[in-house]
């Protein structure tokens, strides 16, 4: 592949080996763990392939092309979040994940949009940098091995030993004893990594030098909310403070994590993982803004609303593309992917500022599920909530299962509590269930090797109660 069409740069990185997944392949992971929400799914899809497709566009029309960020609009507890959450590790590009309602306008106190950038660009260091870490990796484990080697048996310090020995004698062949000791210090050397190899040193006690890190060395005390800068406070001074040795006691498997982690940092090209980063997180990152109605203004509301209209009217350059600063360097917020959400209960889509509505041009609705849904949602993702049961009796030698029957009748009543009390979706489910399997889960230590089948019985048993009564409903489902 040639340079132009694969958005090479000069750093020779080639991003679309990213995510290459075709639209058809992200619905079919997100199925997964997601039911139903198709229109939600189809156009994260399709979104993140126009991101694949752009850095194939050839000419200047590439850099014109910016990204159709999307607003996910649903009642709570539908599958939103989740739906990016997944997507997120579904992709190995640059994420992240924040609540707009974190933010406040410059110069009040609190944390500042570009923040998000900064969080971006770290994340995506942290993803190169792995990426460079495997390829260093043997080379790294072959020097720990050396330095573990050095430690064993000091050879240094038998050297000196010997030619002090060797000055006194002021023996005639010295160089031939010389060699000799050099042969057998080699020797056993050989005879120490074969059983370092072998793993029968494992556990033997050694000590060793490792950089201590300034992070951890360093105190600042400041205000609440200063964490953030002094974090950067931290960093700017780990450049200049030489880094400390530290003498530690530990076990040879440990010495060796340590002594590979530590001769990874050094083998990496920082100044490259920082470039490759910095590209990366502008070409393919994706910032997701969850509560996004919530910094919405409701027009009929009691006037305006400064702080929240103030967090749109920061986050709108970000949006629209701007330069932000970060210790790696500065990244242009362009071709970032946009994904914000919200249920919209006490706003609209369209009482966001104009300019902001206009940079979200794809607005999905995801449904409210029904008792089928959640009847799917209990046992057929990857993470259902009755496989989650499963395992965790599981542990204590219980084999739990759930009968067709009650699967509907969970779903069904799940599906009542929402319409008599609140409707809070999927969430729902988490509290039936638990309330359902309560006495199980208290005394499953003393069920050792029973078989329990949750049948529609067991579940009328214990459920009915509470769907009836709205008042226990409310409080306890
Ligand atoms: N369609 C779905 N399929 C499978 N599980 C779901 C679905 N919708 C919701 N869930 C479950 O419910 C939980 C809550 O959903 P999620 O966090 O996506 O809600 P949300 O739509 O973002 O709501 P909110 O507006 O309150 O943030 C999820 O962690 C997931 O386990
Ligand atoms: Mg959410």
């Amino acid at each position: 592949m040639d340079n132009a069409a694969t958005g090479n740069t000069e750093t020779g990185e080639n991003l679309l080996e990213q995510d290459s997944l075709t639209p058809e392949e992200i619905v079919r992971e997100l199925d997964k763990y997601i039911i139903a929400q198709e229109d939600a799914k189809r156009a994260v899809a399709v979104a993140l392939r126009n991101r694949w497709r752009r850095l194939k566009v050839e000419g200047s029309i590439k850099e014109e092309i910016t990204p159709k960020n999307i607003i996910l609009i649903g009642p709570t507890g539908v599958g939103k979040t989740e739906i990016t959450r997944r997507l997120a590790k579904l992709v190995r590009a640059p994420f992240v994940k924040v609540e707009a309602t974190k933010f406040t306008e410059v110069g009040y106190v609190g944390r500042d949009v570009e923040s998000i950038i900064r969080d971006l660009v770290e994340h995506s260091v942290h993803i190169v940098k792995e990426e460079e870490r495997k390829k260093v990796r043997k080379m790294a484990e072959e020097m720990a091995e050396e330095r573990l080697l050095d430690v064993l048996l000091p050879s240094s310090a038998r050297r000196d030993d010997l030619s002090t020995a060797l000055l006194d004698s002021e023996s005639e062949n010295e160089g031939s004893e010389e060699l000799k000791a050099d042969d057998s210090m080699r020797r056993s050397r050989e005879k120490l990594r074969e059983m370092l190899r072998a793993g029968r040193l494992e556990e033997r006690i050694v000590e060793i030098e490792i950089e201590k890190s300034v992070h951890t060395s360093m105190q600042i005390l400041g205000p609440a909310g200063f964490s953030e800068i002094e974090g950067q406070i931290k960093d700017m001074f780990s450049n200049m403070i030489p880094r400390q040795k530290e003498r530690r006691k530990v076990k040879v498997k440990e010495a060796r994590k340590i002594l590979s982690r530590e001769a990874e940092e050094d083998l990496i090209d920082h100044d490259r993982v920082a470039q490759i980063a910095l590209k990366r997180a502008e070409q393919t990152g994706i910032v997701f803004i969850d509560e996004i109605d919530k910094i919405a203004v409701p027009t009929h509301g009691k006037g305006p609303d400064v702080s929240r209209e103030g967090v749109q009217r920061d986050l709108l350059p970000l949006i629209e593309g701007c330069t932000v600063g970060t210790k790696y360097g500065s990244v242009r917020t362009d071709h970032i992917l946009f994904i914000a959400s919200g249920a919209f209960h006490a706003s609209k889509p369209s009482d966001l500022m104009p300019e902001f509505q206009g940079r979200f041009p794809i607005r999905v609705e995801l449904k409210s599920l029904t008792s089928e849904h959640f009847a799917k949602i209990l046992t057929e993702p990857e993470n259902a909530l009755t496989k989650q049961y499963i395992a965790l009796l599981g542990t204590e030698g219980v084999k739990l299962s759930f009968s067709d029957d009650a699967i509907q009748e969970l779903a069904t009543l799940t599906a009542e509590v929402n319409s008599k009390a609140e409707n809070i979706g999927a969430r729902r489910l988490y509290t039936v269930m638990e309330k359902l399997l309560e006495t199980i889960s208290f005394d499953a230590h003393k069920m050792k090797g029973k078989d329990v089948v949750i049948d529609k019985q067991y579940v009328k048993e214990h459920l009915d109660g509470f769907v009836e009564d709205p008042d226990l409903a409310r409080f306890i489902l």
